[in-house]
């Protein structure tokens, strides 16, 4: 269990993909979120990577993403002393419970899975059957911490909804087996949106490198990247319908120095795109300036980051443990 003066809060779970760098849209998105919530609720975080090989990965780079990821969400602020942190390949239960909720998955449900719909479209030469029950793997994530609430960016939130339309009809059929989550979805950032198409969203595995940022991303290039970001033919910064670029830009600029909007507008009025896009650009260097050196720090010591994924997954696994005996013994499996 969790330190035994917290047993009162409400538990938060959430996981991120170790599939290549981590972006800024991930930060905004997510992760921030994940860092300020560890004093309120109890926090499981997961690296996803059973959720990764949805998508084809060479294994030595996959490796080497595994162990970066964990080290720059350490770097980011994920604390284990609050937190459990771990990987989820390691914590057996939870391909268990997914092929359990398998069972209790509609086709049809699966199949309105937007996400399920553009991946197919992106791997067309892929379409495997684990990115389509993706969507209950990942609910057996969630519920078997019966989490109450769960940080996301809006690109999750149908997969949140799904996983409480399971939840709910499991509890229908055995009575209160599973809490249901609530999702956590940021006012602003909840979609960071592509540097070059800002009806996207940013986006790791965007063929346009100059789309996205990424958390280790040196300095020089998130200036270029800002500078080239695709605004619109007028000058004026302002938050407006058809606007999608200068709005995402508005969005990341007012988290990063905490303005709001209109703060923005009148601190850039007849100002135009080229010094805003360098005050963003610099406003979000800063940002991943002390990360990127913790990580640097942190990637010295790989026996102590071994150490701490490795006692973070017994924890995840004694906790999980419970919830997938409980199923079991619901659905009339014989008990070990
Ligand atoms: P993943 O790895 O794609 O993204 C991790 C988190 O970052 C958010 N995010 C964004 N937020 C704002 N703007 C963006 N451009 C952006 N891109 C990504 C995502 O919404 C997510 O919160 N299936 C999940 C991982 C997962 C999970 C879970 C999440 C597996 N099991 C259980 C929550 C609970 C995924 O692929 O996220």
């Amino acid at each position: 269990m969790l330190k035994n003066e917290s047993r009162q809060k409400k538990i938060l779970f959430s996981a991120v993909q170790p599939s290549g760098a981590i972006t800024l849209g991930n930060y905004l998105g997510a992760l921030r979120n994940w860092v300020d919530l560890q004093d309120d609720f109890d926090c499981i975080f997961s690296l996803a990577d059973l959720h990764t090989i949805t998508v084809r990965q060479e294994p030595l780079v996959f490796r080497r993403n595994i162990i970066e990821a964990y080290a720059l969400l350490l770097a980011c602020g994920v604390n284990v002393e609050k937190s459990i942190f771990f990987i989820q390949s390691h914590v057996d239960t939870h391909a268990q419970l997914a092929w359990i909720l398998n069972c209790y998955t509609q086709f049809g449900e699966l199949s309105r899975m937007t996400q399920f719909k553009d991946k197919s479209l992106k791997h067309s030469d892929n379409i495997n059957a684990g990115l389509f029950t993706y969507p209950s793997l990942m609910a057996a994530d969630i519920l078997l911490y019966q989490a109450n609430v769960v940080p996301v960016g809006i690109d999750q939130k149908q997969h949140l909804e799904l996983t409480r339309d399971i939840a709910e009809r499991f509890n229908g059929i055995y009575g209160d087996v599973f809490s249901i989550p609530e999702p956590y979805i940021p006012k602003v950032g909840a979609k960071i949106m592509s540097l070059q198409d800002p009806t996207k969203k940013m986006s790791k595995s965007d063929t346009n490198a100059n789309a996205c940022i990424t958390i280790l991303e040196k300095p020089d290039m998130v200036m270029k990247k800002f500078k080239r970001a695709v605004t619109d033919s007028e000058s004026e910064v302002r938050y407006a319908d058809g606007k999608d670029g200068v709005n995402n830009l508005m969005g990341i600029y007012s988290i990063t120095t905490g303005k709001s909007y209109k703060e923005i507008e009148n601190e850039f009025r007849g100002i135009g795109y080229g010094e805003f896009k360098v005050a963003v650009a610099e406003s979000v260097i800063e940002l991943l300036k002390p990360i990127q050196e913790k990580f640097k720090l942190i990637m010295q010591d790989k026996e102590q980051l071994s150490k701490l994924y490795n006692d973070s997954a017994e924890k995840a696994r004694y906790i999980s443990q419970k919830t997938l005996s409980k199923v079991m013994k619901k659905v009339g499996f014989i008990t070990k």
